[in-house]
């Protein structure tokens, strides 16, 4: 015969093995700050098969964690066998004896989900002091346009001309950058009908400077349209950020086409811009006019959005076409009326 188990032994057993079964990570830290007790999602958090008999300083970090009250929260990032990060949010508490109970969990989706609201209203920050940082950029930048211009003017062809072109070059690249992340957010549509295929050429010549600089192949093939209802500095900035974008994913000895035109009968306008560049995963191609999505280091995730945006309210479309390897083409197709020409009176 077996020995009979007693009820205080039963209650051991069964607390062990309740602890064991929790959901929660557990452990319990004796006054020498020693783990002596640690429940299998701890184990599973910590990626350590056994944690009984190891100083918690060695497991969790600095011990003890600091805490304001006999009940303390705390958190803290811990490396990971693998590289990455993990994030713990704690609870601990203290037992008569002087040992610490621990109670844990994987926090770092949370604190991931953290940094992006952070991030987001860093960037909504910006985005409400952008107009009045644009505004007091650009009136200095035309007056500086407008002197060079003189300037340029007023000296004889030579090298010192050959500069002041150079420097004008720069700051009608400066223009158009201000133009890329401001004039998106504005109407694209415009109760004036105005010169769209000069701005386009005006937005892509200086873009072309950088592209072939980093042995880009550009080619700009603008046929003359008539005028159309269409902002201009909006149309620079379409063209500022789906150039800038192929050039980002161009490498040397790739190419880049702008192609305006009109179609359906001249009632659209349709402006393609096609690089031979990396192209787009099936993911990121899912994703790319996302707010905010961006694959770029350096990125903000809001170029497609906007120019999306604009299209769209304009009543037309944006269709993008993208294979990995080969390259992407990005037509913004935008229903459009020519101004009504104007016949010379019968005499
Ligand atoms: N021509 C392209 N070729 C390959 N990938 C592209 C191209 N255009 C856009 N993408 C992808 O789409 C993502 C989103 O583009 P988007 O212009 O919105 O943002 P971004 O260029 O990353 O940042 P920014 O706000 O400075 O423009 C890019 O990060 C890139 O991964
Ligand atoms: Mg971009």
């Amino acid at each position: 015969m077996g020995a009979a188990v007693g009820p205080a032994e039963q209650d051991i057993v069964d607390e062990s093995a309740v602890l064991e079964s929790l959901p929660t990570a557990m452990l319990v830290i004796d006054v020498d700050g020693v783990i002596v007790r640690a429940n299998r999602r701890a184990r599973e958090i910590l990626d350590k098969p056994d944690l009984v008999g190891t100083p918690a300083g060695d497991i969790l970090g600095p011990w003890p964690l600091p805490r304001t009250a006999d009940v303390a929260r705390s958190e803290r990032t811990l490396p990971r066998r693998d590289g990455t990060a993990i994030t713990l949010g704690f609870s601990m508490s203290s037992l008569p004896d002087g040992a610490t109970t621990i109670v844990f969990q994987d926090i770092t989706p949370w604190q991931r989900l953290r940094e992006e609201r952070d991030r987001l209203m860093q960037l909504a920050m910006v985005g409400e002091a952008l107009p009045s940082i644009l505004h007091e950029l650009k009136n200095p930048l035309a007056a500086l346009n407008a002197a060079v211009e003189i300037l340029i003017e007023e000296t004889a062809p030579g090298p010192v001309q050959d500069q002041l072109h150079a420097v004008l070059q720069e700051a009608r690249r400066l223009r158009l950058g201000f133009d890329g992340v401001g004039a998106v957010g504005r109407a694209l549509r415009s109760r004036r009908y105005q010169a769209v295929d000069q701005a386009c050429r005006d937005s892509f010549r200086v873009l072309e400077i950088p592209a072939r600089a980093a042995g880009i192949n550009t080619r700009c093939d603008v046929v003359d349209l008539p005028l159309l209802p269409l902002d201009p500095a909006v149309v620079r900035a379409i063209v500022f950020n789906l150039v800038t974008n192929a050039i980002h994913a161009c490498s040397p000895g790739d190419a880049i086409n702008l192609h305006v035109r009109l179609v359906a009968n001249g009632l659209a306008l349709a402006l393609t811009v096609a690089d031979t560049g990396t192209g787009m995963t099936h993911d990121v191609y899912s994703r790319c006019t996302e707010l905010f999505f961006t694959t770029k280091r350096n990125g903000s995730g809001i170029g497609l959005a906007l120019v999306r945006q604009a299209v769209t309210e304009a009543g037309g479309e944006l269709e993008i076409e993208s294979v990995p390897g080969f390259g992407t083409c990005i037509t913004a197709l935008v229903p459009v009326v020519a101004a009504p020409r104007i016949s010379a009176p019968t005499p």
